[in-house]
């Protein structure tokens, strides 16, 4: 029986993400209280093996092998699309015209083209929209966001973000779906670069333009299949972005998947002309600020402890001191959908902020081609 609050969520995709948001599913309700109840209805995989075990590990009420005869059924309100890139447009686009509201894992699309037409279905069919750049749902994050919203650190000058990990590093690792361009779009830009972009847009406002380098250090790697054959690495390895934003800040953006040591070091310095804020993804529960109109001698960076009950987030969680971690910005996610969804408006981040996003890494792309500054399309 589906009560009148009861929404029904259908996951497309088992791997990592169906992982990551099948716990959200299950985790909101209890801890965040939204208004509508999602319903663990249906989790979908092309193999029949791998959607039943889904549906059994994640608690799933049902497990299906075709997306096209998921999206259309009528006990489904919310169709989450945590496939790689090259699937997000059409399994969005039949979502929203079936007239379901759809979360759809980041970066929105391959191409530029894509999500618009993905926003286009959004806005045509009327259905709630949102892109999975969970990293604004970090409460520290969100902190951040306020301290400058209330002008705390005052003109914005300089925006320094970088998505950092290690994990191609090895030269055997194989060649998995995300450095085949066909699949993924793009390589460390679009996986990883995509939220930094999504931060900078957040807290400092759109890039007008940019000028970017990227390179491809490993260009063969052995096929998962055969590991004694090897196939082309289609996507950028790093990417490095000088960027300029409408409102007169600087920055700078960068993505690698070759930096020893770095896991998940998704990070920010944001300076202004009262202070500075600083984050690292690898330590989400803090928050450095820095503050000119404290007395000279007590002037430095301090850290906050982000878990106070007056922090974003914080009270649906634990005592003060009990930290949280990075799953719990997927179950943030879920609850800003419902939200929205309850109020009958769009969320945030939204297709359009994908589409942006989308602009924004074609620009660096052309950039890097070009070798020349590359204006984005839409920002001014
Ligand atoms: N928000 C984040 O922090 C974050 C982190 C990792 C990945 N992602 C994004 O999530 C998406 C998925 O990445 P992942 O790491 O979960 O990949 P993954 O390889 O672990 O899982 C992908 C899943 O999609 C399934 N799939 C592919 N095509 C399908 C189809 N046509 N029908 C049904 N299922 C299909 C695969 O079987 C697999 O279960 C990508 O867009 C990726 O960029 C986001």
């Amino acid at each position: 029986m589906r009560g009148m609050s009861d929404v029904g969520v259908a996951l497309i995709g088992t791997g990592f993400m169906g992982r990551a948001h099948s716990n959200a599913w299950r985790q909101v309700s209890a801890f965040c209280a939204p208004r509508l109840r999602p319903r663990l209805t249906v989790i979908c995989s092309r193999s029949r093996d791998r959607a039943d075990a889904a549906a059994r590990a994640f608690g799933w009420d049902d497990a299906a092998t075709n997306w096209r005869d998921v999206v259309c059924r009528p006990d489904i309100d919310i169709v989450d699309v945590s496939t790689p890139g090259d699937s997000h447009a059409d399994i969005s686009i039949a979502a929203a015209r079936a007239g379901k509201a759809v979360i759809c894992e980041k970066p929105l699309a391959n191409t530029v083209r894509e999500a618009e037409r993905m926003l286009a279905a959004v806005e045509r069919a009327g259905v709630a929209h949102m892109v999975c750049h969970n990293f604004r749902r970090v409460p520290a994050v969100c902190l951040a966001e306020r301290v400058i919203r209330e002008g705390r650190i005052g003109t914005i000058r300089h925006f320094r973000g970088a998505f950092l990990e290690d994990w191609l590093n090895d030269p055997a690792f194989p060649l998995v779906w995300r450095l085949d361009r066909k699949q993924a779009g793009s390589g460390s830009l679009g996986d990883i670069g995509s939220h930094v972009i999504d931060l900078a847009r957040m807290l400092v406002g759109e890039i007008a333009e940019v000028s970017a380098i990227m390179e491809t250090f490993i260009r063969t790697r052995p096929l998962p299949s055969d590991p004694t054959r090897k196939g082309r690495v289609t996507v950028d390895d790093a990417a490095v972005a000088a960027v300029r934003f409408v409102n007169g800040a600087i920055g700078s953006i960068e993505a690698t998947r070759f930096a020893p040591g770095r896991k998940s070091s998704c990070t920010f310095e944001i300076n202004g002309s009262l202070g500075s804020v600083r984050f690292d993804l690898e330590r989400l529960n803090e928050l450095d600020v820095y503050f000119e109109s404290d007395p000279p001698t007590l002037r430095g960076y301090r850290t906050i402890l982000v878990t106070e009950q007056a922090h974003p987030y914080l009270a649906a969680w634990w005592p003060p001191g009990h930290i949280i971690g990075w799953e719990h910005t997927f179950t943030h996610m879920a609850h800003a959908l419902l939200e929205a969804m309850a109020d009958g408006v769009v969320p945030s981040p939204s297709f359009h902020d994908g589409v942006m996003n989308q602009r924004v890494l074609d620009a660096v792309e052309r950039s890097s081609q070009t070798r020349r500054w590359v204006r984005v399309k839409g920002a001014a």
